[in-house]
């Protein structure tokens, strides 16, 4: 079983374990309210404290092989733009995968880029048989990168989730082993 966060590399962007260099830009793209608005275990206002203890608990539950939290860099830059990760249930071969970037960044295809690679690490090197995704009703964009990523519709949770007052609906998406395999075949 892999048990640390690898390199991995699509066309624009470097997959890699977060450090705590990347604290102070994390602290930053923070202080846009629709990121945190948009994921379920981001606190806002971004505490003090918060990115470096973040990190350090996604590093180590990269080392129990609890999931796969990756900073999302641009090869071109080395600019850390996002994060991108896997929370893998070993019991049932099957992980979910979360994902945010600055808002500076949105629009220009990262996030379904890096979606799609961690697919393909998913399947081809984790041996994962199912990776699913959830988002919120009223944050179509996130829809729209699961489709692009390859992802099926499977079913709306409603009421799902309680966030800031509001009970929301959530939208399932996945991709089965065998659809991936037949889309390289
Ligand atoms: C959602 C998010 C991850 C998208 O990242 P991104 O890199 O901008 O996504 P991409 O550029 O790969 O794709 C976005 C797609 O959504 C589309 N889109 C954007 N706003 C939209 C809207 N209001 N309605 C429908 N589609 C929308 C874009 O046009 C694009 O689709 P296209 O290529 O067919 O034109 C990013 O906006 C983000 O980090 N948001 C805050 C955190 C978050 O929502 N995380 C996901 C939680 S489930």
């Amino acid at each position: 079983m892999l048990t640390d966060a690898p390199i991995l590399e699509s066309e624009r962007l470097r997959l890699r374990s977060l450090l705590l260099e990347d604290a102070p830009l994390i602290y930053e793209y923070m202080r846009d309210s629709e990121i945190a608005a948009n994921t379920l275990n981001i606190p806002y206002p971004y505490p003090e404290g918060a990115a470096e203890e973040w990190i350090q608990a996604a590093n180590e539950a990269n080392r129990d092989g609890k999931g796969f939290t990756f900073a999302l860099v641009l090869k071109a830059s080395h600019t850390f733009i996002g994060s991108i990760g896997l929370g893998v249930e070993h019991i049932h071969q099957r992980a979910e995968v979360g994902y945010w970037i600055g808002k500076a960044y949105w629009g220009q295809g990262y996030v379904t880029e890096a979606v799609r690679r961690l697919i393909a690490f998913g399947f081809d090197d984790l041996k994962l048989n199912r990776i699913h995704a959830r988002y919120f009703d009223r944050n179509p964009a996130s829809g729209r990168v699961m489709q692009k990523a390859g992802m099926t519709y499977e079913g709306t949770l409603r009421a799902h989730y309680l966030k800031w007052g509001d009970f929301l609906d959530a939208h399932l998406y996945a991709i089965l082993r065998k659809d991936y395999e037949a889309r390289r075949s």
